[in-house]
């Protein structure tokens, strides 16, 4: 593999001064002598795209991560020229451009700098392949921190590091460790109080350095294509991280049954083992709705078979899970033995569907099964065969889910673990060599996934899950974070991955619960769940060459621990559903970072262990054995302890006491969470009723409730219900109103509603402006029953 470095260097380039300037529509473009381009594009008010040439024109525009689905516009754009500089101006930006050196500067309205070029765009001819290593550097400010980039296993805030971009299959990684499974380039920067963002779309090895090199500078390259990224201004996080994730877009709603918890194991075979273990947690009551069949399924892990000997009646299997509510995930991994008498095999043989070496043989390369070939997932082509592939799993034997892994994508047995450089890939019509390929592989393999599983499970929704993935993958799938090892420092590993995924665009994510490699103390496996509950995807997953690693392997206070704490996710699920509405709407990250929760407070910058679920729940993990509570910062705002009631004013460290079966939690004052009853799996039970959990708060706090049939479609006719809850409390009273949206029809009729740290004793009681009798109410001490379309509740005290 040639890196970056081994390469001849000689020396870099820089755009000479701008020969001439062009507006068309939403773009200006800026031509040099040296036959530089520069196309600025505005999209919306405070999202503007650079895009790079050194060639004197731009090559076919084409990305695997953006969005098309999403529109764009802006209010305002005007072009105007200063005798050093043009600027461009938008209703919330400055942008001005260097005339001598095509120097970017971005400015807010009162003209704080927002980023600043320090070297700016500069390139190196690249002899080896031809084109650019093409390189970008920006000012870094004392006090600017740094956030974002997907999976990176380092402290949250990345000032001061440098991070490397190439999907890598990195069995066992360990803090710190570069690259990963995942390649999001994209960063969230925040200084001054203003955060910013830039997504750097390219596919080829990318690198960010953080003023690591050198202190005060920023730089950002990629050893081929384009220099192409995107401005995102804030100043709210918030806003740069829906920004980024509409342009990369979002999901459809999930099954609510995939967000429940899901038991995994390399490898659960054969059929009576399977039944051994879902009917354990049937018995112990630790809820579960979703089993995993690894590699071992098939025979000789040959794709889209099954190894009779261990399963010889699939079809009977998943209806009978089924049946007991659990839902049948199979993994499914690129590459596909070579064997003449495989109809996979030979199916893509004949229609030429593998991926080639530059000089014409098959790339061939050994995985599980031994020598494989490799679809080439970028061709439109091979995605719609390979779609078309999981008819018989899906539709006939009634598999939910599949497991997509493998597909950074990783060989054994070769230096780089992974493809030669010189494959080629038809890149949806743009072809390229693996250089440009390899990041993009992973993802392109999970969207022909999901295209198949969607197509069959229809009017069911799909569900899929890989291990590698680039921006914009999050359209098509949820994913885990590999192979981790069972330690205290990868638990705190998995906690920051999954913060830094949320506001990366990808939130439907989860760690190895317990790790994958080695074997967690009993203790270990329990905080484990007890942060795993908290997580967008839930699942214990172990590589089995140690001991089990199902709850019931540990002693009967793990067991105990589990079922309470997946209980409460169970609890919590139309909470954790109304989270994922407010992702897939709004982009919204389901899990907030301190620093995102607050970003005037500076002490949040640096803080790695609490994160908010949600909006109105504040959950931070034990991350050390032994422990009788731990040292945590609560953030602004007033908090109610979950476990004890009390109420702790924010904005300070504390230390919190809690038992062995507890983590520290806290509710945002105001907040209203529904629960559903423990269920053993989603849709066990009809009920008659929902709790509301209402949090006292003096002022006013929102809280949203989003519903619907918890599968299908019709959610996308309306057929959902959304309700806004707006809190009121005053010394003496309060109110809630709801507010509903929608034509779902909810199945249950009424709310229970209970009352957290009310000041006063209830004296009466309105619904709808009519006074409530008691009987009708049942009220109880800090209890009420209402009716579900209740629009206000009033409640006055003594
Ligand atoms: C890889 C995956 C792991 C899986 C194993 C066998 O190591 O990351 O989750 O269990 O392969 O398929």
């Amino acid at each position: 593999m040639i890196t970056n470095t081994e390469l001849e260097y000689k020396g870099d380039l820089y755009p000479t001064a701008v020969s001439s300037v062009q507006q068309e529509a939403d773009s200006v473009f800026f031509h040099t002598d040296n036959n530089v381009i520069l196309k600025i594009t505005v999209l919306r008010d405070s999202l503007i795209r650079f895009r790079y040439t050194t060639k004197g024109y731009f090559s076919n525009d084409f990305s695997y991560a953006i969005d098309k689905s999403q529109s764009h516009g802006y209010n305002f754009l005007e072009l105007i020229e200063q005798k050093t500089f043009y600027q461009i101006n938008t209703s919330k930006l400055i942008c001005r451009v260097s005339k001598t050196d095509l120097k970017i500067l971005l400015t807010d309205l009162d003209n704080n700098v927002i980023l600043e070029d320090e070297l700016g765009f500069h390139w190196e001819e690249n002899y080896n392949f031809g084109g650019n290593i093409v390189k970008m550097s920006k000012v870094s400010h004392d006090g600017e921190s740094y956030y974002g980039l997907g999976d990176k296993a380092s402290h949250s805030n990345l000032k001061g590091k440098r991070v490397e971009n190439w999907a890598m299959d990195q069995y066992a990684f360990h803090k710190d460790q570069e690259p990963l499974y995942k390649v999001v380039p994209f960063y969230i920067g925040l200084h001054n109080r203003k955060a910013y963002g830039i997504f750097f779309d390219n596919t080829f090895r990318t690198n960010f350095d953080f003023a690591q090199e050198r202190r005060n500078v920023t730089s950002f390259w990629a050893e081929g294509g384009e220099m192409n990224y995107y401005f995102i201004y804030g100043p709210q996080m918030a806003d740069v991280v829906t920004t980024y994730t509409h342009l990369t877009g979002k999901p459809e709603m999930p099954p609510m049954w995939t967000l429940g918890y899901h038991q995994c194991k390399w490898s659960y075979y054969p059929e009576s083992k399977v039944r051994e273990i879902t009917s354990k947690f049937r018995e112990l009551q630790i809820p579960c709705d979703a089993i995993y069949l690894d590699i071992d399924y098939m025979d000789g892990f040959r794709c889209f078979t099954w190894n009779k000997e261990y399963f010889p009646d699939p079809k009977k299997m998943v209806a009978e899970l089924a049946e007991d509510g659990f839902k049948t995930v199979v993994i499914i991994d690129p590459g596909i033995k070579i064997d003449k008498d495989y109809w996979v095999y030979k199916e893509a043989l004949e229609k030429d569907y593998f991926c080639k070496r530059a000089d014409g043989p098959y790339m061939k390369g050994k995985v599980w099964p031994g020598e494989c070939n490799f679809p080439d997932y970028t061709n439109p082509e091979v995605r719609e065969w390979w779609a078309g592939l999981f008819r018989e799993l899906i539709s006939d034997i009634g598999v939910k889910g599949v497991w997509n892994d493998m597909n950074e994508p990783a060989v054994m047995e070769v230096p780089g673990k992974t493809f030669p450089m010189d494959v080629r890939h038809d890149y949806d019509g743009n072809p390229c060599s693996h250089r440009k390929a390899h990041n993009i592989y992973g993802t392109q393999m999970a969207r022909a996934t999901y295209e198949g599983v969607k197509r069959f499970a229809y009017p069911k929704r799909p569900f899929i899950i890989t291990r590698s993935a680039y921006s914009g993958a999050q359209r098509y799938t949820s994913s885990w974070t590999g192979d981790n090892v069972a330690s205290w420092e990868h638990l705190w590993i998995a906690n920051i991955q999954m913060q830094r995924m949320s506001i990366s665009g990808m939130g439907f994510t989860g760690s190895d619960i317990g790790g994958f490699a080695e074997q967690p103390s009993g203790e270990l496996y329990a905080r484990w769940i007890q942060l795993g509950v908290f997580h967008p995807f839930c699942r214990t997953h172990s590589s089995g060459d140690h001991g089990d690693q199902e709850p019931w392997s540990f002693d009967e206070e793990v067991i105990d621990i589990t079922r309470k704490f997946v209980s409460l996710r169970y609890q919590l699920l139309p909470y954790l559903y109304t989270m994922f509405y407010e992702y897939i709407n709004d982009g919204v990250p389901m899990l907030k970072p301190l620093v995102y929760f607050d970003q005037e407070d500076p002490q949040t910058h640096y803080r790695t262990d609490e994160f908010i679920f949600g909006n109105h729940i504040l959950v931070c993990p034990i991350l050390e054995p032994n422990a009788q509570g731990r040292r945590m910062y609560l953030p602004v705002g007033n908090w109610y302890n979950y476990w004890t009631g009390e109420l702790v004013s924010g904005k300070k460290e504390l230390w919190v006491k809690t038992d062995y079966d507890q983590i520290p939690i806290f509710i945002k004052e105001g907040g209203i969470i529904p629960k559903y009853p423990v269920q053993q799996y989603v849709g066990e039970l009809k009920f008659d009723e929902v709790t509301l959990e209402v949090y006292y708060k003096l002022g006013k706090e929102k809280s949203f409730l989003y519903e619907d049939a918890q599968d299908g479609y019709d959610y996308n006719k309306g057929r959902y219900s959304f309700s806004t809850f707006t809190f009121n409390g005053k010394e003496n009273q309060l109110i809630i109103q709801q507010h509903k949206e929608g034509k779902f029809e909810i199945p249950y009729s009424k709310f229970k509603i209970n009352l957290h740290g009310l000041p006063f004793q209830v004296k009466t009681i309105y619904i709808d402006n009519e006074r409530a009798a008691a009987d009708t109410i049942q009220f109880n001490g800090n209890t009420l029953f209402i009716d579900k379309d209740f629009t206000e509740l009033h409640i006055t005290g003594a």
